[in-house]
């Protein structure tokens, strides 16, 4: 099976910018590849600092009106934006695979996780309300209302080409906000797919203006919107050294920033678990996307009583997942996105073995397959010393740590700078609860692997980050509140 996209009308090789699909302005352009081959699937604009500013520009200018819009009209704009996404489905399904790697049945699930955020902040369009506050003098009212908080600058990773981007623009959109976005160098088809639809929903020009860069050129496009007063809000999801240099170099005009960063997830099994249970949550939670997503366990902590039986019941089940192009209806684990992906997945697992760790199965790279592939790979007796310990290692990688009683455990998996997602397997309600509270992260997943949700606040603590996406809080990251005093009155 081959993919058609051209035929679909949805490829897009220009920047999206105040209602144009407009070339770089020296005509720049980089290439766009298959990670599953490594051929070009396309050219696209590579913007440089003037496209960045042209974007803001157009943003800019659309604001007064956008901002002005009724509520129930930009929750019509966003249903309607939703109905083309699923009527899109197939082909957006595949272009996410094309140029993302993941399994087709992920990319078309992952169409409709992003299409739930442009359903969910509809409604929430809908609900910015204010208070009143209880009147504290006689003659005075006082009231609190929330506000669009003008241009948003939207950055987002390669990992989920299509919901990272959703996510961001639709709250952005519903709030009164207008938008410039960067999609990752890796995957910009599918975002300029997705502003082509919101244009056909009937988005007015330059609400919504979408540029893509290669990684060079990306610095200095997004140093433009850095440093530009207009912007006063930048949504970034990716790794927390990038989202500290975000954070440093907005400081001079004072933005609001969401960052969503890097996890270093622990995932806990302890004596009590329903070991079944925890192998088929590990295996949702942590080969979703072949291991490249920022809530994926990264750390297996398994009680001793159930280590070897654990082990056992896991290396079987990872040693049958199907590995293969996303064009192959029957493959489970796609390609990694890249060859620094593979790199760094390769450096982890043999910093693993030479400190002791033992491959239960996989810990190769899979060149007959494609240059970027890697094994499902789960490595025994990994301790604290491992690379993989402390840094995100991105890849269908599990490795498993003995341990011997509860607060050992909360220690570990506490024991790292990030907080993003954190879980674990018991059957104890009194442990379930003390754990739930002791664990140090944004999410925290008891007995369930699949935490994915358009209605629960994503987002985590320390190192990881600061924002919530999705849910009723989604929206507040988008909003500023003005207090209103009114005197002289009777
Ligand atoms: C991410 O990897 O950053 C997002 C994962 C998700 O939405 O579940």
């Amino acid at each position: 099976m081959g993919f058609n996209l051209t035929n679909g009308g949805l490829i897009r090789r220009e920047n999206f910018i105040d209602g144009e699909w407009t070339p770089a302005k020296d005509d720049a352009r980089f290439a766009v590849s298959n990670p599953a081959t490594g051929d070009i699937i396309e050219n696209v604009a590579d913007s440089g600092a003037g496209d960045a500013r042209a974007a803001v520009d157009a943003a800019a200018r659309a604001f007064p009106s956008w901002r002005n819009t009724l509520p129930k009209e930009r929750a019509a704009i966003l249903r309607k934006w939703h109905t083309l996404i699923l009527e899109h489905s197939d082909l957006l399904g595949e272009l996410i695979s094309l140029e993302q790697g993941k399994p087709l049945a992920e990319g078309r699930g992952e169409v409709a996780y992003a299409a739930s955020y442009v359903a969910w902040f509809a409604d929430e369009a809908t609900r910015i309300y204010g208070d009143i506050i209880p009147q504290q003098q006689r003659g005075k009212r006082m009231s609190a209302v929330k506000e669009p908080l003008g241009v948003v600058a939207a950055i987002t990773p390669w990992n989920f080409p299509a919901a990272m981007i959703a996510r961001k623009i639709a709250p952005a959109l519903a709030a009164g906000c207008t938008v410039v976005a960067k999609p990752a160098e890796d995957t910009p088809l599918t975002a300029l797919a997705l502003a082509l639809l919101a244009h056909e929903a009937g988005t007015p020009k330059g609400v919504l203006n979408v540029i893509s860069a290669s990684r060079d050129r990306a610095v200095p496009a997004v140093a433009e919107w850095l440093q530009d007063s207009r912007v006063r809000k930048i949504t970034f999801t990716g790794s927390t050294p990038v989202g500290k240099y975000l954070a440093r170099e907005s400081a001079g005009t004072l933005k609001k920033l969401s960052l969503e960063l890097g996890g270093n997830a622990p995932f806990i099994v302890f004596d009590d678990a329903d070991l079944d249970a925890a192998v088929t949550g590990l295996l949702a939670a942590k080969f979703r996307n072949g291991g490249q997503t920022c809530v994926c366990p990264n750390r297996v902590y398994v009680q001793t009583g159930v280590y070897e039986r654990f082990s056992k019941l896991l290396s079987q089940r990872v040693a049958e997942l199907k590995v293969g192009p996303a064009t192959d209806p029957s493959s489970q684990i796609g390609p990694m996105i890249n060859f620094r992906a593979i790199d760094k997945i390769a450096r982890h697992v043999d910093d693993a073995v030479a400190h002791g760790a033992k491959v239960l199965t996989g810990g190769k790279t899979l060149p007959e397959l494609g240059p970027h592939y890697f094994s499902p790979t789960v490595l025994a007796d990994a301790s604290a010393d491992m690379v993989l310990c402390c840094e995100e290692t991105f890849g269908p990688v599990v490795p498993l740590f003995p341990f011997v009683d509860e607060a050992e455990a909360v220690r570990a998996a506490n024991d790292t700078p990030f907080g993003l997602a954190a879980y674990f397997y018991s059957d104890d309600a009194r442990r379930i609860d003390r754990v739930a509270r002791l664990l140090e992260a944004g999410i925290v997943g008891i007995n369930e692997g699949a935490l994915a949700s358009e209605a629960a606040p994503f987002g985590g603590v320390k190192e990881s980050g600061y924002g919530r996406e999705g849910s009723k809080y989604g929206l507040d990251d988008y909003l500023s509140i003005k207090y209103i005093c009114q005197g002289g009155l009777d």
